[in-house]
């Protein structure tokens, strides 16, 4: 049965230099801490498991990057589909914007992943230490907890 956990108090929006700033100073508990901050149940189920699997991507050797990318990907999907099949059962407001912003990830971590590929692994690195933890920061203090209330209905 899926815990739910109450939202810390955080200011109502966080701009991107915020975010920026917020996650190049972010040691990788901190990002792990940050899933409580937006929904409940499988959803904040999934933001421990993304900040397990991105801990884990630092870590990996160049000839393992690209199976840690591949293996991040399909996580996002899924948790992406899920939040946007919530979001739409609610029909919330802004959901729209909020799955450009899943397709804007997704995009560069395709970029990482053809990088990695390449034997381009620095680029991709900068996914991982920058784009990622960039992008997440701001996503969950934004979207994922305006859309919290959508992620309450999660019958998962
Ligand atoms: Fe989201
Ligand atoms: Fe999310």
């Amino acid at each position: 049965m899926a815990v739910r956990k109450s939202l810390p108090s955080l200011p109502d929006q966080s701009t991107a230099s915020e975010a920026q700033a917020a996650a190049q100073g972010l040691s990788r508990q901190a990002l792990g801490g940050l899933h409580t901050i937006a929904g409940s149940g499988a959803v904040a189920g999934d933001h421990v498991e993304l900040a397990h699997l991105w801990d884990q991507a630092l870590d990996a050797t160049d000839a393992q990057l690209t199976c840690h990318l591949a293996t991040l990907r399909h996580h996002l999907v899924e948790h992406f589909e899920l939040e946007e099949r919530l979001l739409a059962a609610a029909d919330a407001p802004g959901r729209a914007r909020h799955a450009a912003d899943h397709g804007r990830l997704l995009h560069w971590l395709d970029d990482a992943l053809r990088a990695a590929d390449g034997g381009a692994y620095e680029t991709a690195r900068g996914f991982l230490s920058h784009d990622l933890p960039t992008w997440f920061t701001l996503h969950l203090r934004n979207l994922d907890r305006m859309a919290a209330p959508a992620f309450r209905q999660d019958q998962r």
